[in-house]
């Protein structure tokens, strides 16, 4: 068992609970003793204010219990941020990339994946850095915060003891659709996830084009809002795009997502932020296999 990851958990808890803890007991004797003065030493109880040079005493008593206090800080401190940064050995390798706005997680093998699959019990350490603006990759049920940024690498880890799911945030203000900047870590048992490392994911070669490109970010599979308009029943139907600011209804056909794909902002579709990047870098190919993609995801409309 790696004590290290129950560490950085337990003791990221200790110090906020402990600091939270002290600022409560202080803010509680500060108030109850201003109340206690303000009626004891009122001008009716207390007409003549006493004179005092110095209390050695007090003195003494207020410097001393306040330096133990803030040591004892960042003793706790301390300890969480050298359980955080330190990087613990046999960990798996993954690489974090943030954009506007979605996760991609690329393990060692080439497998790219939107979501941060772990096996249970191994520690992960990520490799993170961001695409275009600051992001903040943010798990809160492993206590792990750490910025992507632009041009640098920074580190976190964490190791999941239990399998289940545990969201992901993006804890830096990036943008319109900042809020929506979510995946998840799924823990699964260790046999479950060198299947899914080592498996080919069974996925046509525009899925997959769509998956690497952080299409899947913006635009659902499922019909459910993002970013963008779902893929769901969007091929071959109608849509309603702004030609120079007037709505102009298209069909969605494989010459409207080559002229989406080449320049986003010149006709976008209605109801939704024109925040979409240019693909100029996908081949024809390329561009066909996302067509292939998603005219499967346009019949789908077609079922109950
Ligand atoms: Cu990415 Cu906020």
């Amino acid at each position: 068992m790696n004590q290290q990851a129950v560490n950085a958990v337990l003791s990221v808890d200790r110090a906020f609970l402990f600091i939270f803890g002290v600022s409560a007991a202080i803010l509680v004797l500060i108030t109850l003793a201003t109340v206690y003065f303000v009626i004891r030493y009122s001008r009716q109880r207390h007409p003549v204010p006493a004179d005092f040079d110095h209390n050695l005493l007090a003195e003494i008593i207020w410097t001393v219990i306040p330096t133990l206090l803030v040591l004892a800080m960042f003793f706790y401190g301390w300890q969480s941020f050298s359980a955080l940064r330190g990087m613990p050995e046999g960990a798996l390798e993954v690489k974090v990339l943030a954009r506007q706005w979605s996760w991609s997680f690329e393990y060692a093998g080439g497998r790219r994946s939107p979501e941060l699959y772990v096996p249970v019990g191994r520690p992960v350490r990520l490799a993170i850095t961001s695409a275009d603006v600051i992001h903040g990759f943010y798990v809160p049920a492993f206590r792990v915060k750490m910025d992507a940024v632009p041009g640098l690498t920074t580190q976190a880890w964490l190791r999941a003891d239990q399998p289940g799911d545990y969201d992901i945030y993006c804890s830096v203000y990036c943008g319109l659709e900042h809020a929506k900047m979510l995946s998840r870590v799924r823990a699964v048992n260790p046999e479950d996830f060198e299947r899914w490392l080592t498996q080919e994911p069974d996925l046509m070669e525009g899925a997959k084009i769509a998956q690497r490109e952080g299409c899947l970010g913006c635009h659902s599979t499922d019909g459910s809002l993002l970013v963008g308009p779902s893929f769901k029943g969007l091929f071959g139907h109608q849509t309603t795009v702004l030609d120079q600011g007037r709505p102009v209804e298209v069909r969605v056909d494989a010459e409207f997502v080559r002229q989406v794909l080449a320049d986003p902002t010149r006709r976008p579709t209605q109801g939704f932020p024109p925040v979409m990047p240019a693909y100029p870098h996908l081949t024809p190919e390329q561009t066909a296999a996302l067509v292939e993609y998603l005219k499967s995801l346009g019949h789908e409309e077609h079922q109950p």
